[in-house]
C-alpha cells in the first residue's frame, strides 16, 4: 500500500512551531489507521525522513495504546499524532530517559492551562486528579546497541466531552476548564517543550531529566494501595530504576520493583 493514499492535507511549517526542528515539517491526514503505523511505513519506504517530523490525524480507525489496547479518541477533537526522533546518541539499556524527556514535554506543554492537578502517572500516562488526558506509545527501532529511530506516539484528549462507558478513567481539557482548545496551538507547545528537554538528553542533563521526572510523578511519596499478582498491598513510590522499573517501599519496609505489567494502582 502507497502510504501517501491517506494524505488529504499536507501543512508544511508553521510559525507557531518555535523549536529547530520538532514539528518543523508536519503532515496533517484527515484519516488513517494509526500515525505511529503511517510514520513506520513512511521510513521504510521512503527516502530519508527528517528527525522531528510529525503525523497529526483528524481520525485514527484504528489507533494504538500499550500493552495491546487501542487508543479511541472522537474524530477532530483531540491531538492524536506521532513524532520521529532520531536518539543515535542513547544506549539501548536507557531509552527510559527518552520515555522521561517526551513525559515531561507534554507534561510542560499543559501544565500552563492546567496547573498543578497535572501528573505524570508512571511510566507515561499524563494525568489530571486521577484521571487520564493521554498517553503515549513509543516505538524504538534499534541497531546493536543504539536507537537508530523512535516513533513516538502521542493521544492528548483536549475537546471531547463524552467518553464510552468503557474508558471510565479518561478526561479531556474541556471537561476540566469547559472551554474548548485550538489542537494545533497545543501540538505546537507539545513539540517545543519535547524539543527542549530531548535537547537536554543529547546535552547529557540527565540528572536533570531524571529528577524532574520523579518530581511531576503521581502518588510520589503518598501512602498508597496497589495490586499485584501476590494480592494488594500499601506503600510509596520512592523512585524509578535507571531502566523504568518502579520502586515501591512496603510498609514493611522493603523496596519492591515493578514493570508495568507487574503492578496497578489502587484507586479507593
Ligand atoms: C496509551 O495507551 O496510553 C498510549 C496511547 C497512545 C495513542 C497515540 S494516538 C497517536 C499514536 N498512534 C497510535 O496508534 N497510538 C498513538
Amino acid at each position: 500500500m502507497n502510504v501517501f493514499e491517506f494524505i488529504i492535507i499536507i501543512t508544511l511549517q508553521n510559525n507557531i512551531f518555535s523549536g529547530l526542528f520538532v514539528g518543523q515539517n508536519l503532515l496533517t491526514l484527515k484519516e488513517v489507521d494509526s500515525t505511529n503505523n503511517f510514520l513506520k511505513d513512511l521510513l521504510s519506504n521512503s527516502k530519508p525522513v527528517p528527525e522531528g517530523t510529525v503525523i497529526m490525524a483528524e481520525t485514527q480507525f484504528a489507533g494504538r495504546g500499550q500493552q495491546n489496547n487501542q487508543w479511541y479518541s472522537e474524530p477532530g477533537k483531540n491531538l492524536t499524532f506521532s513524532i520521529l526522533l532520531k536518539p543515535t546518541f542513547l544506549a539501548v539499556a536507557d531509552q527510559f530517559d527518552l520515555t522521561r524527556a517526551i513525559s515531561l514535554g507534554v507534561y510542560d506543554a499543559l501544565w500552563p492551562i492546567l496547573g498543578d492537578g497535572l501528573k505524570i502517572k508512571w511510566p507515561n500516562d499524563i494525568y489530571y486528579g486521577d484521571k487520564k488526558l493521554g498517553g503515549m506509545l513509543i516505538e524504538n527501532l534499534l541497531q546493536g546497541q543504539q536507537i537508530k529511530s523512535a516513533i513516538i506516539g502521542i493521544g492528548l484528549n483536549i475537546n471531547q466531552e463524552v467518553f464510552p462507558d468503557g474508558a471510565s478513567n479518561a478526561a479531556s481539557v474541556k471537561q476540566i476548564l469547559q472551554k474548548d482548545y485550538n489542537l494545533r496551538f497545543i501540538l505546537a507547545e507539545v513539540c517545543n517543550n519535547i524539543e527542549a528537554y530531548y535537547l537536554n538528553l543529547k546535552a547529557g542533563k540527565i540528572d536533570f531529566v531524571r529528577n524532574t521526572y520523579l518530581s511531576r510523578l503521581y502518588w510520589f511519596n503518598e501512602q498508597r494501595s496497589f495490586k499485584t499478582l501476590n494480592g494488594v498491598f500499601e506503600g510509596k513510590i520512592t523512585g524509578v530504576k535507571e531502566k523504568g522499573l518502579l520502586v515501591i517501599k512496603d510498609n514493611k519496609g522493603d523496596e519492591l520493583e515493578f514493570s508495568l505489567k507487574e503492578i496497578e494502582f489502587l484507586n479507593k
